[in-house]
């Protein structure tokens, strides 16, 4: 029990206790507080459940609350394996590219990861072209957990990071294209992008019945 209390968490127990007594501590320690003061018998049984079943609350409220949290942030290679699993089934499905773990490794610090509950649930890494544009590649989401905004948070993790670097033009070539405009993309055309035509449209063997749409993000100033 590691979260702290706020006083608007406190669920009020009549005790004849100052409230300001259990600013910053944690439910643990007011559990411990109690349990204390319950053995030396100032606290009866009854105040003593009381507190225990205010505690249970408070967690399954915290626990119900944080049940949708996710964030984005810098893949590891702790993360391999997750990340490994996330792009070969994309690649599966004919979504992504395939990815070789070793390639994978290697451009770890272009990654970045959605987490959830301890797992990544999604992916997707920001290519940085010789020409100083770049491009996000290996986007996917768990298949169990789509549509509830994981996709979105990673590109906008990406273009951030983008835009830090001063990137002016990110694209992407994708068969989804309502999502890509949902997060603010627009069309464009493969032809306006020649360095992903030198680097995978050539060898590419759907190069000339492409069923791609490319799409592309671009800073202002
Ligand atoms: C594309 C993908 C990453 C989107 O991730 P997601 O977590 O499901 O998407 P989000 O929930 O963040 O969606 C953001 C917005 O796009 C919309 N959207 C997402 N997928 C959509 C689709 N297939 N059609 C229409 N709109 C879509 C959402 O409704 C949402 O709109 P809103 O902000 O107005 O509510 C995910 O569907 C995926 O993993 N697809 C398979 C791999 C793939 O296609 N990768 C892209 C290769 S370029």
């Amino acid at each position: 029990m590691s979260q702290h209390l706020e006083n608007s968490q406190i669920p009020f127990i009549n005790l004849s206790v100052d409230i300001d007594n259990f600013k910053d501590h944690s439910l643990g320690d007011l559990y411990d507080r109690a349990y204390k003061l319950h053995e030396s018998k100032e606290l009866n049984d009854h105040d003593f459940n009381k507190i225990q079943l205010a505690i249970s609350e408070i967690l399954a409220t915290i626990e119900e609350k944080n049940k949708d949290h996710f964030y984005v942030r810098q893949a590891r290679l702790t993360d391999i394996d997750e990340l490994e699993n996330m792009v070969s089934y994309w690649a599966q499905q004919g979504e992504n590219l395939p990815r070789a773990r070793a390639d994978l490794i290697r451009n770890i610090l272009s990654f970045a990861v959605c987490v959830k509950n301890n797992a990544v649930v999604g992916c997707a890494c920001l290519f940085v072209y010789d020409s100083g544009l770049a491009e996000i590649r290996s986007l996917g989401v768990s298949p169990l957990i789509q549509r509830q905004g994981q996709g979105r948070a990673i590109v906008e993790y990406l273009l951030s990071r983008a835009c830090k670097m001063k990137i002016k033009k990110v694209f992407v070539l994708t068969r989804n294209p309502a999502f890509f405009e949902r997060v603010g993309f627009t069309k464009t055309v493969i032809t306006a992008l020649p360095e992903k035509i030198l680097k995978d449209c050539d060898n590419c063997k759907k190069k000339d019945r492409c069923d791609e749409v490319a799409y592309e993000y671009n800073f202002k100033g």
